[in-house]
Parts: structure tokens; sequence; C-alpha cells
């Protein structure tokens, strides 16, 4: 699914993000990515995005090089691919429903696909019955699974997360890990960016280890 060749990252300022970088991720497998503050987590994610392009070597995605994407192609890329950030990013002023709906919306379906498809994720993420809530009303790891439900809606082959547990406490963060293993055991690839080394050691799941741009380490964490 996921084919880093040598991948190189350097910034227009010099500084180079990371450094020829190869691995390769199978369908369907949970890995974690972690490493120290700039070791160049986001920069892997955002690669896979196409919001950064490789400066050297060759970066696959579902077979299609992401070196040479044109700008025309992103949208369909990003099809494919949900995102959970650290924080959220809801939309306060809009329902629960809504949020999530969101991207259903902007891929113009139908609007009783949108309801069906959007009841299932909030399903998937057990919130159900805060369909007809505003994010304001919901606890802080509840928002986070609205979150959860809003990048798995369209349901993409490929959830990437960055820190989404970093403003949990550990409990709360546990609780959120175990919602990603549940996506992931409908099939869908998981990897997340983490720091958070004693969670990731408890879950027993693939861990790659950056440290300034290198990969450092690929194993199951210990
Ligand atoms: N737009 C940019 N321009 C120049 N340098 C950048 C840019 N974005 C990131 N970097 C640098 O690339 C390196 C990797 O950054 P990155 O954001 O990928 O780290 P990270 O592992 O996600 O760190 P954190 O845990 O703090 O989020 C850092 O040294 C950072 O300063
Ligand atoms: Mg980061």
């Amino acid at each position: 699914m996921i084919r880093f060749e040598q991948v190189g990252k350097r910034y227009p300022n010099g500084h180079v993000g990371l450094h020829e970088l190869s691995f390769q991720v199978r369908h369907g497998e949970f890995l974690f990515v972690t490493g120290h503050s700039g070791a160049g987590k986001s920069t892997l994610l955002r690669l896979l995005l196409a919001m950064e392009r490789p400066t050297s070597g060759r970066l696959l995605l579902a077979g299609q090089d992401l070196s040479s994407i044109t700008t025309a192609q992103i949208p369909f890329l990003r099809r494919q691919i949900g995102v959970v950030f650290q924080n959220h990013q809801l939309l306060f002023d809009r329902s629960v429903f809504d949020n999530v709906a969101l991207p259903l919306r902007i891929l113009g379906l139908g609007k009783d696909e949108i309801a069906r498809r959007t009841l299932i994720a909030l399903e998937r993420v057990s919130l159900q019955d805060k369909v007809e809530g505003f994010p304001s009303d919901l606890s802080t790891g509840q928002q986070q699974r609205v979150g959860i439900a809003r990048a798995v809606v369209h349901q993409p082959a490929l959830l990437l997360a960055d820190e989404p547990t970093g403003n949990l406490d550990p409990r709360l963060a546990a609780e959120i890990m175990g919602v990603f293993e549940d996506i992931n055991r409908l099939g869908t690839t998981v990897l997340i960016a983490s720091h958070d080394l004693a969670l990731i050691a408890r879950m027993r799941h693939r861990l790659l280890t950056l440290q300034r741009g290198r990969l450092i380490s690929d194993g199951e964490a210990a």
C-alpha cells in the first residue's frame, strides 16, 4: 500500500526533514511512527498526503507515484486517505452529524447516502446517540472520536493520524487507540505518529523509529 524508496525531503530553507527513508507497508497493517520532536514524523505524513513532495527518491501509495503526482490528481489521492489531527479541528457551530458529513458533502453524494454513511461512521466510534449534539456538548475524548468518524466517513483505504492522543489523559488516550484498532480490524491501513512510548509499547504493533530524519529501527514495539 505504501512504499518509500530512498525518500529524501529537503525543505526550501535547506533543512533536511528526511534522509533516504525506505520502508513498505502492506494493506491492512497497523503501525506507529515515533521519534523525538523534529525527527520527521509529520514530514512523513505530509508526504503521504502530497502536502509536500519528496526532493529525492520515490514514494508510492497504492501504486501511484507521489513524487510526480500532479495538482489535478491530488483530490483523487486524498479520497483514499483519512486524517486525524491532534487538535480534532471540529467546527463548533455545526452539529456532530454535520461535522462528520462534511467530507461526503464535498464529494457531492446524495442526501440519503450521506445520512446512511454518517450514521455508520458515528456508530463505529460509538457516538450514534450524539448525532444531534454539538461538539461543545461533548467530552474531549468524544470530540476526538468525532474527528475519527469524520476521517473514516468516506471509507478511506489509509487512515493517518498525527499525535491523535497528544491532548488526552492516559485512560482516554488508550480508549482512542482502541478505536483506531477497531477501524483497522475492518480492513483500513492505519499509520499513527506518536511519541507516547508507554502507550505504543502496550499495543504491540509495528513501530518505525525516526531520529533526525533517519529510520533507526523497524519492528514490533518492545
Ligand atoms: N516547512 C518547513 N520548512 C523548513 N523546515 C521544516 C519545515 N517543516 C518541518 N521542518 C523541519 O523538519 C524537521 C522535521 O519536522 P517534523 O515536523 O516532521 O517533525 P516531527 O517529528 O513531526 O516533530 P514534532 O514531534 O515536534 O511534531 C524539523 O527539524 C523541522 O524543523
Ligand atoms: Mg509533528
